[in-house]
């Protein structure tokens, strides 16, 4: 059965005032603090309790008078659904801010993407714009929490850099199937010349390389793709449980320099908050051809957890070769596929040609959202890349 949210201050506050009446002296609250946690992610977590995301949370529970319940689940395809989202557990502790699927905390350190490379190598790369790139192997971590590539990913292939080498792979449920340092060690060995990777990431390996390694920050956000690079990191809680977000806030209040020394322990390389806007905000040329409504978002996010590893990342470059580009499916000048015919296929599929039927997991809005989403890229007015709602800006100003 599903726990119903805690209550943590009214919990200990009780526990205090059973512990008065009682006479003994203070003892832990009978209160759990339910995290979520990737059981072989340093420096985030691991289920040896080493990453930075556990001892946060061991320092939020005492705070809090409870008990840390950790609940391992690897951070790969349908993480949230299995953990927060399914009632597992109650706490993220590693999240962006306006991370929409949960309601998410203060923010209590910022950080942003960074270039890393052999410092032996006789290179000085500034940033993305550098030509330089085009004639070097440079990794990415390819998948982000909402199954997309890192903003530096999009961001590169804007300017034409393409044949990135991937690390990670979200779809083995495997949390070793793939280590986490992998990227970093890449460099360090030679079999790539440039990682891009999150700062928290980097940092950590970076220190724990036998070669010498450069870090160079991307900027808070790219002009090019108008994508941000930089991003606040908060907790996250389930956008009902209301009360234990305030109770969360109030610790990142209390205990904001001892969060920022665990941090500086693993060498997380931080960027000052800004406690005005969350997120940066993207060159208006670029974010106007990315803003789109919620039923186009939402399509958006639909098409990159079940479509895109056949039709292709975007809605375009199919990466099953028998798997038609949509847009073009559904353009004028294509096949003119009617809604109707589109919808109909993605409900019932084609088995027998290789195409699922959707009806088993999706319902009839999802697959509505996915037809805007996909004629919004046909028709050509949406870039490529993670689409911002209307909703996002207003909340965000
Ligand atoms: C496992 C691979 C795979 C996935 C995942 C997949 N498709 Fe397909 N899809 C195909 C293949 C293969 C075809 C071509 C079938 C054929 O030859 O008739 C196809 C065809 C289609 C067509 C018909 C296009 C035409 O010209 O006839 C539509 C519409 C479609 N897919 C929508 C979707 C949507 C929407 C999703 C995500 C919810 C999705 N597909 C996910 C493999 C896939």
């Amino acid at each position: 059965m599903r726990r119903t949210p805690m209550k943590l201050a009214g919990a200990a506050g009780l526990a205090a005032l059973v512990a008065l009446t009682l006479g003994s002296g203070p003892r832990r609250g009978d209160t759990d603090l339910r995290v979520c946690a990737d059981p072989y992610n340093l420096p985030f977590s691991n289920d040896r309790g080493e990453g930075f995301e556990n001892k946060i949370a061991q320092l939020v529970a005492s705070d809090l008078n409870a008990a840390v319940i950790n609940y391992w689940w690897p951070e790969r395809r349908g993480f949230l659904r299995n953990t927060i989202l399914g009632g597992f557990c109650d706490v993220l502790i590693n999240v962006p801010v306006g991370f929409d699927p949960v309601a998410t905390t203060k923010p209590y350190y910022r950080s942003t993407y960074y270039l890393v490379y052999r410092a032996d190598r006789g290179l000085t790369l500034r940033s993305l714009d550098d030509t330089l790139l085009k004639h070097l192997k440079i990794g990415v971590n390819m998948i982000g929490y909402d199954y997309t590539q890192t903003p530096p990913a999009h961001a590169l292939s804007a300017r034409g850099i393409l044949g990135l080498v991937g690390f990670g792979n979200f779809l083995n449920a495997d949390p070793h199937a793939d280590h986490p340092q992998d990227i970093i060690e890449a460099v360090a060995k030679d079999s790539i010349n440039v990682a891009v990777v999150w700062g928290p990431k980097a940092g950590y390996w970076v220190k724990r390389q036998s070669v010498a390694l450069t870090l160079v920050p991307l900027p808070d956000s790219d002009v090019v793709s108008g994508l941000p690079f930089a991003f606040s990191m908060a907790m996250g809680v389930r956008h009902r449980d209301k009360e234990l977000k305030a109770q969360l806030d109030s610790v990142i209040d209390r205990r904001r320099s001892d969060i920022l020394g665990i941090l500086r322990d693993y060498n997380v390389p931080m960027l000052e908050l800004h406690s005005a806007a969350p997120h940066a905000v993207p060159a208006p040329a670029a974010r106007d051809s990315l803003l789109v409504s919620d039923s186009i978002y939402q399509g958006w996010k639909w098409w990159h957890v079940y479509c895109f590893r056949c039709h292709g990342e975007d809605a375009m470059n199919p990466i099953l070769p028998t798997a038609p580009d949509l847009r073009w499916v559904l353009s004028a000048a294509g096949q003119a596929f009617p809604r109707d015919s589109f919808e109909y296929t993605a409900w019932n599929g084609r088995p027998e040609k290789g195409m699922p039927a959707w009806k088993v997991l999706l319902d009839t809005s999802a697959i509505k959202e996915i037809y805007l989403y996909a004629k919004a890229r046909s028709d050509g007015w949406l870039k490529p890349g993670r689409p911002h709602r209307e909703s996002d800006l207003k909340k965000s100003q």
